[in-house]
């Protein structure tokens, strides 16, 4: 298990100075803990702010939960799916004295989850093909959804969700090996299917793993990862109060597109003004020096529900 080293953490840090207030008794949502990277710097920064760390990942929670123990009450970590924040929202303003001043999301998987072979999240190393977010969710792995869709059902999710354009190829050539009772059920075997599947001069025009896309589908598919999104930020909008704001960073263009369309149709109906016109991206510094947080996008919404059109 590796470290995650958290993405535009100082663009994060600078934005929340204009949301944290200098005294009093406030309170910061982390929906996406992690490692609890951006929650410890928070924490350090901000002594007057207690945050909520809430990841559906288990094994993410308990570790980041005693990395973050030194904090006292002023760090609590709930296990929750963030597409459950609305119905979260009333017990946890409750629990904590009123509005949240911001909530974080900073989207997909962690090193954590990466690097970890048994996760299955992995087109490097080999592991069961598994991929849901946490290890005990009762729902279909990555190997039971390469198994029981046919063809075109395949092709849809690599299309849609990998934004793939040799999806159609990849779905072919995963039911020739299903044909031949060889449905793979590792990351590697499914690696290989994918090479297989494709033309030599098709992989090389695509540059990096031919296996991204189709990874990122499957993960994005077992986990309903883009249902989650528009829930996960209605919900931050119940629980922030007016002067907080939301953050959100994505990684591919089509978690980035449905913050965009979230922000902006908040700004059309009055609830607070979208912040970042364009999305801010990290520095060159930082991209150099931590490989995924190359596409990252991040976009701000300033939450003024009193706002009169
Ligand atoms: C990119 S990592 C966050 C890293 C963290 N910001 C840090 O600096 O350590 C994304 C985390 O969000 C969690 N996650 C993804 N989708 C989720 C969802 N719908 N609800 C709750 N947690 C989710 C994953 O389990 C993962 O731990």
């Amino acid at each position: 298990m590796e470290a995650h080293v958290p993405v535009m953490l100082q663009e994060i840090l600078g934005i929340l100075e204009s949301f944290v207030p200098s005294g009093g008794n406030a309170f910061f949502v982390d929906a996406t803990l992690g490692w609890g990277g951006h929650s410890e710097a928070i924490l350090e920064k901000f002594p007057n702010l207690r945050v909520v760390g809430i990841d559906r990942d288990k094994t993410a929670l308990a570790s980041a939960a005693e990395r973050l123990s030194r904090y006292g009450t002023r760090f609590t970590a709930a296990r929750a799916n963030f597409g459950e924040l609305g119905e979260l929202a009333a017990g946890l303003k409750e629990e904590n004295g009123g509005n949240a001043i911001g909530v974080l999301f900073d989207y997909g998987v962690s090193n954590m989850q990466l690097t970890a072979p048994e996760r299955g999240f992995s087109f490097q190393e080999d592991g069961p093909l598994d991929m849901r977010m946490s290890p005990d969710e009762d729902i279909p792995t990555a190997a039971d959804i390469v198994r029981e869709s046919g063809t075109d059902e395949l092709a849809g999710i690599f299309r849609v969700f990998g934004e793939e354009r040799n999806a159609l190829r990849v779905a072919r050539g995963i039911t020739r090996a299903k044909e031949t009772g060889d449905a793979p059920d590792t990351t590697m075997k499914l690696v290989a299917v994918i090479r297989r599947s494709l033309p030599a001069a098709i992989q090389r025009r695509m540059g990096g793993n031919p296996a991204r896309k189709v990874f990122q589908a499957l993960r994005i598919a077992v986990n309903s990862e883009l249902e989650a999104i528009p829930r996960g930020l209605g919900g931050a909008l119940e629980l922030t109060g007016d002067g907080g704001g939301i953050i959100a960073v994505s990684y591919h263009s089509l978690e980035d597109r449905l913050v965009k369309r979230t922000f902006r149709s908040w700004e059309t109906e009055g609830r607070g003004s979208v912040r970042t016109k364009r999305p801010e991206v990290p520095s060159e510094e930082e991209t150099n020096a931590n490989r995924k947080a190359r596409s990252a996008k991040m976009r701000v919404f300033t939450v003024n529900k009193g706002m009169v059109f």
